[in-house]
């Protein structure tokens, strides 16, 4: 399993309660999408998977670790978290400086930082731009830098929280044709958004949360579902609406624009 968390209770020192006992487990090497509205508690959630947060009640496993004090240290290592404002993440005077932080700080050799500075900005198309203040860098730039930061860590899993906000048509193109080529290498790879088109198209496995709990988790199949839809306080992908207004008799909604053009062409046959 990647990732196994049972009846995992987190609540702020306001007292506000962002999970409420949640329970879910994912299969390993999976394209993850936690998707739920605002304030659902997805990054909370995420904040546990790699030991920023340690579980106040309940148990997180990742990896087959389990997330306390001992393990912390390793998570940090093996799951990087790409934070939604780069500007949270980037922040050194080179960019080269930024990616070098994460394997200086685990105390690689100066030949092995090197080694993977290079590889991890070459990986994100940012080489050219090493010698940059990250200050001066586009949006989606930024993005692709802190991403490269975390590959120099050489994680095992990459969590993104909310990946495309802000990110022109394009840059989403170009952080998604990076994430599928990771993913091929053996990556697994979490988004948490409330983009119900984006998880439709890309993920592989879905968690469904609404204030601070589970309402499901599957397949995106579950995304057709209006019932689950509705309580989830989501919107249908716009494929499935589209079939929804075509008078016809349809049994299940497609959810990929793929799907949806395979049927049309069967019915134009
Ligand atoms: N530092 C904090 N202190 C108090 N409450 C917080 C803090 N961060 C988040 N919350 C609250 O926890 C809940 C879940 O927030 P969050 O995990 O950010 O949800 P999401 O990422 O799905 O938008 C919300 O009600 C939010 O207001
Ligand atoms: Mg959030």
């Amino acid at each position: 399993m990647m990732l196994k968390v049972e009846q995992l209770t987190y609540t702020y020192r306001d007292g506000t309660k962002a999970l409420d006992r949640i329970s879910f487990s994912v299969p390993n090497h999976a394209k993850v999408a936690i998707l739920g509205p605002n304030g659902s508690g997805k990054s909370t959630l995420f904040l546990h998977f790699n030991g920023i947060f340690l579980p106040q009640e309940g148990n997180v496993e990742v990896l087959g670790i389990p997330v306390n004090k001992k393990t912390e240290k390793d998570l940090k290592r093996k799951v990087g978290l790409v934070f939604q404002d780069p500007d949270d993440q980037v922040f050194s005077s080179t960019l080269w400086e930024d990616v070098a932080f994460g394997p200086e700080n685990l105390g690689y050799s100066k030949e092995e930082v090197e080694h993977r500075v290079e590889r991890a900005l070459k990986a994100v198309d940012m080489w050219d731009y090493r010698h940059k203040p990250p200050y001066h860098l586009s949006f989606g730039q930024k993005k692709r830098a802190a991403i490269a930061g975390i590959l120099a860590m050489d994680c095992e899993i990459m969590m993104l929280d909310e990946p495309v906000a802000y990110l022109d048509p394009q840059g989403q193109d170009q952080l998604f044709s990076l994430l599928n080529e990771l993913y091929q290498q053996g990556m697994s790879i979490l988004i948490a958004t409330h983009d119900v088109n984006l998880a439709c198209e890309w993920a592989d496995y879905i968690i469904l949360m609404k204030d601070g709990r589970v309402l499901a988790q599957g397949g995106t199949e579950l995304l057709v579902r209006e019932d689950l839809i509705a309580q989830g306080r989501l919107r249908l992908p716009i494929v499935a609406k589209l079939f929804q207004k075509l008078n016809k008799d349809i049994l299940t909604l497609p959810t990929t624009l793929q799907e949806a053009a395979n049927r049309i062409n069967q019915w134009l046959k």
